[in-house]
């Protein structure tokens, strides 16, 4: 990599010019030891903190410490039924039907709640087919899933893998081996947005090809929601589960989402692990002892909300919603177009496919040193966090909510001064 002479002043004309200014006032941006801002390119990991957050979660303090068990019904955001309040934003982010979308629990979580419906597996259709370069907790995920049904999760997983020297699935691929060795799939689970490259996998062309060979399909959108467009019900998912915490600024170990297809709903077949908030809402407080089902995605759920998880998620979600996730993504497109001109220019390799529509906000680039080191010396030298994996990728991703394209700008001078051009 060799040092270039970056257009510092074409950055700043970038943020003036364009047509969806940064929201970056309305988070709380860290700052490094001397004072200066960073340039922050993990929002593919941890988002930053709304500066709104803050006060929703006062308020919710306000009304335990007023109300307390009266809050359930009489705080200003009834306890209650406070899931109901994210419901709607959070199916518009994933194009899904508001009866599909319920928000709890965390990722892992609601795979299994998921799985516990959709992964029946049989003697001759059992297979679980994920990406090589699953994140590691859905691997161990369909591996125990695997193991709990009685099946040898070295037998029943099966990892596609990128063809040789190539670093990231071809959907042609993925589509030939489900036709040619489906038949005894019973699952095909796949981050949509891969966390270690930032390919973003052509969901409905899997979708299809999974179903066509007879198997139920499941998307992880942990790094796909709140960064890219997706259309859930249109495109026939079965399922889908995603974190908050990332691309949705919610906070560290925030609650995650579950999507379940309209299609599924009402099937009282599927068999579901219940708890009180399972049952429907209007006999709940009945108290009797079987679940009396919903036709919604809440009947996934089983336990009541976690009020302090959840009002973050509300603070992240009306962000959304006032800026809406399309014009969102094209300010997207064009950030993470920038610094990947930018990167060009200083001689990355890329990981990440270079076509917009196979991708997120994320840019993986390996680089010719350990990058756990360049990752810090960005931090300590240039107030530039980004994130590295073993032993050689970074992984910078411009949030359009809140990066501008002079922290790309910062990003790409740091990367070429740590790399010694
Ligand atoms: C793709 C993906 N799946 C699953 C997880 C695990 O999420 P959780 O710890 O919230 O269950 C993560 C966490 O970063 C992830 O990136």
């Amino acid at each position: 990599m060799t040092a270039a002479v970056l257009d510092e002043q074409r950055a700043l004309r970038l943020d003036d010019d364009d047509p969806l200014p940064s929201l970056r006032s309305r988070f709380l941006v860290p700052r490094h030891e001397d004072g200066r801002e960073i340039a922050y390119f993990a929002g593919n990991s941890l988002g930053l903190q709304p500066a709104a957050t803050r006060k929703i979660l006062e308020e919710e303090l306000e009304d335990w410490a007023s109300r307390a068990v009266e809050g359930h019904v009489e705080a200003r955001r009834p306890w209650v039924s406070y899931h109901e309040l994210l419901r709607e934003p959070s199916a518009r982010l994933v194009g899904a039907l508001p009866a599909e979308v319920v928000v709890m629990n965390s990722l892992t979580v609601n795979l299994h709640l998921l799985m516990a419906s959709f992964y029946r597996p049989t003697p001759e259709r059992y297979r679980i087919v994920i990406e090589d370069s699953a994140f590691p907790s859905d691997s161990y995920a369909v591996r125990s899933q695997a193991a709990w049904h009685g099946f040898d999760p070295d037998r029943a997983v099966v990892r596609l893998r990128a063809r040789d020297g190539t670093s990231v699935l071809e959907t042609a691929d993925v589509v030939d081996w489900l036709s040619a060795n489906g038949a005894d799939v019973a699952l095909v689970l796949f981050g949509a947005v891969n966390y270690y490259s930032g390919q973003y996998l052509d969901i409905p062309a899997i979708t299809a090809a999974a179903q066509q060979a007879g198997a139920v399909v499941g998307w992880d959108l942990a790094h796909a929601t709140g960064n890219v467009v997706a259309r859930l019900h249109d495109w026939n998912v079965d399922w889908a589960a995603w974190c908050s915490y990332k691309y949705l600024n919610a906070g560290p170990g925030s609650l995650a989402g579950a999507f379940v297809h309209e299609r599924h709903l009402a099937d009282r077949t599927l068999p579901k692990l219940a708890g009180w908030w399972s049952t429907d809402p209007r006999t709940r407080f009945d108290m009797g002892p079987t679940v009396a089902p919903m036709d919604t995605a809440d009947g996934w759920a089983v336990s009541n909300p976690p009020i302090f998880a959840m009002a973050p998620v509300l603070a992240s979600l009306r962000i959304f919603d006032e800026v809406g996730l399309p014009p969102l993504r094209e300010r997207s497109v064009r950030l993470t177009g920038y610094l990947e001109a930018l990167l060009d220019e200083v001689g990355a390799q890329f990981i990440t496919p270079r076509d917009p529509d196979r991708r997120g906000a994320q840019l993986s680039v390996r680089v010719p040193a350990d990058a756990a080191k360049v990752s810090a010396t960005l931090r300590r030298e240039h107030a530039v966090i980004a994130d590295s994996r073993k032993p050689d990728v970074l992984r910078l991703a411009p949030a359009p909510l809140y990066n501008t394209f002079h922290d790309c700008w910062r990003g790409a001078t740091a990367l070429a001064a740590v790399l010694g051009g």
